[in-house]
C-alpha cells in the first residue's frame, strides 16, 4: 500500500492504471468505510482511498478542530483491508491558500448545489454540501483525470442526501464516473456506524440507537397503510424529543428525488437527525411500498 501526500505524486502514481475504484474520507475508519473498501476492491481496479477532513464543510460553529483523526490506525485498517494507495494530502494541498490560524481558505470556487440540499440536512448547515460537492469534485480531477478507462467511486448510503448530492454533481458536469452506493453498516443494537459515535458517552451511547428504532416504527406504520405523513413525522419527533433528543428532522421523502412523499410514491425512504447532548446523528430507512 502507498501512502501519497501530494497532488502531484498521486497524479504520477495513478498515471499508468486503467481501473480506479475511489473510496473518499474523513478518517477515524470504521467497518462502514472498510465496508466501501471492500466494495471497491471486488472492481478489479485499482483501490485508491482519501483521508482528508475538509475544513469547507463545516460550519462555524461545527467539529472540524475536534473530527478525530487517527492515521496511523486508519492506516493499519486500510493495508489489511487491501487498499492500494491511500491518499492524505494537507489542507494547502487541497486549497493552497488555506489559512490554518482561522480554518478558512480563498476558494472562492465553490459547486453551488441544489434546492435540496438547503432541505434536510442543509436546512441545519448551511454550506455544508457546498464545501462538500467542492471538496468531492476536487478529488475526483486529482484521482480521475489521467487516463483510467473505468473510474468507479463509492460512498455510504447512512449521508444519503450526500449521495444523491453527488450523483447530481457527476450527472450536471458530465463526469464519466460510476457512482456505487454501499449499505449503511450498523453496531449490533442497530445504531449506524459513524465517526461520530465516538463522541457519545456512555449513557447516549446506550440511547443512540433508538432514531433507527424509530426511523423503524415509521416505516411500520407506512406499510400499515398510514397515509398522513405530517401526522408521522411529527409523532416520532415528539416522541424522540421527550426523550431527550434534539431533534432536527425527521423526514418521509421519496428514495428517488428526497422531495416530499406523497401517499402515491412507493419509492421511499425516511430520514432522521437528532442531537443526543452535543453529538449530532443521522440515519435513514429506505423501503419500498
Ligand atoms: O462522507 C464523507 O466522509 C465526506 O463528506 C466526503 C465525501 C469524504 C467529502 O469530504
Amino acid at each position: 500500500m502507498q501512502i501519497i501526500q501530494t497532488a502531484q505524486s498521486l497524479r504520477t502514481r495513478l498515471s499508468k492504471e486503467d481501473a480506479i475504484a475511489f473510496v473518499p474520507t474523513m478518517g477515524n475508519l470504521h467497518d462502514g468505510h472498510l465496508e466501501l473498501v471492500a466494495q471497491a476492491k471486488k472492481e478489479n481496479a485499482c483501490v485508491v482511498v482519501s483521508i482528508f477532513v475538509n475544513p469547507l464543510q463545516f460550519g462555524a460553529n461545527e467539529d472540524f478542530g475536534n473530527y478525530p483523526r487517527t492515521l496511523e490506525a486508519d492506516l493499519a485498517k486500510l493495508k489489511a483491508a487491501g487498499a492500494d494507495v491511500v491518499f492524505t494530502p494537507s489542507e494547502v494541498e487541497i486549497y493552497p491558500d488555506f489559512d490554518a490560524l482561522n480554518n478558512t481558505s480563498n476558494q472562492t470556487m465553490m459547486v453551488s448545489t441544489p434546492a435540496i440540499a438547503d432541505e434536510l440536512c442543509g436546512a441545519s448547515r448551511p454550506g455544508h454540501f457546498n464545501g462538500m460537492a467542492t471538496v468531492v469534485l476536487k478529488l475526483f480531477n486529482l484521482v480521475f483525470f489521467n487516463g483510467a478507462s473505468r473510474k468507479v467511486a463509492i460512498f455510504g448510503k447512512k449521508d444519503f442526501q450526500q449521495l444523491l448530492i453527488i450523483r447530481e454533481l457527476v450527472n450536471q458536469f458530465n463526469l464519466p464516473i460510476e457512482i456505487m452506493a454501499a449499505e449503511t453498516m450498523r453496531e449490533a443494537d442497530g445504531l449506524a456506524m459513524s465517526s461520530r459515535n465516538g463522541y457519545l458517552n456512555p449513557m447516549q451511547r446506550l440511547e443512540a440507537p433508538r432514531l433507527y428504532k424509530a426511523l423503524n416504527l415509521v416505516v411500520d406504520a407506512i406499510k400499515q397503510g398510514n397515509t398522513d405523513f405530517k401526522a408521522i413525522e411529527t409523532q416520532t419527533s415528539q416522541f424522540l424529543t421527550q426523550l431527550g433528543w434534539i431533534v432536527d428532522y425527521i423526514a418521509i421523502r421519496s428514495s428517488k428525488t428526497l422531495l416530499p412523499a406523497n401517499p402515491t410514491d412507493n419509492q421511499l425512504i425516511v430520514l432522521g437527525a437528532a442531537k443526543q447532548g452535543k453529538t449530532r446523528l443521522i440515519d435513514n430507512i429506505e423501503f419500498n411500498l
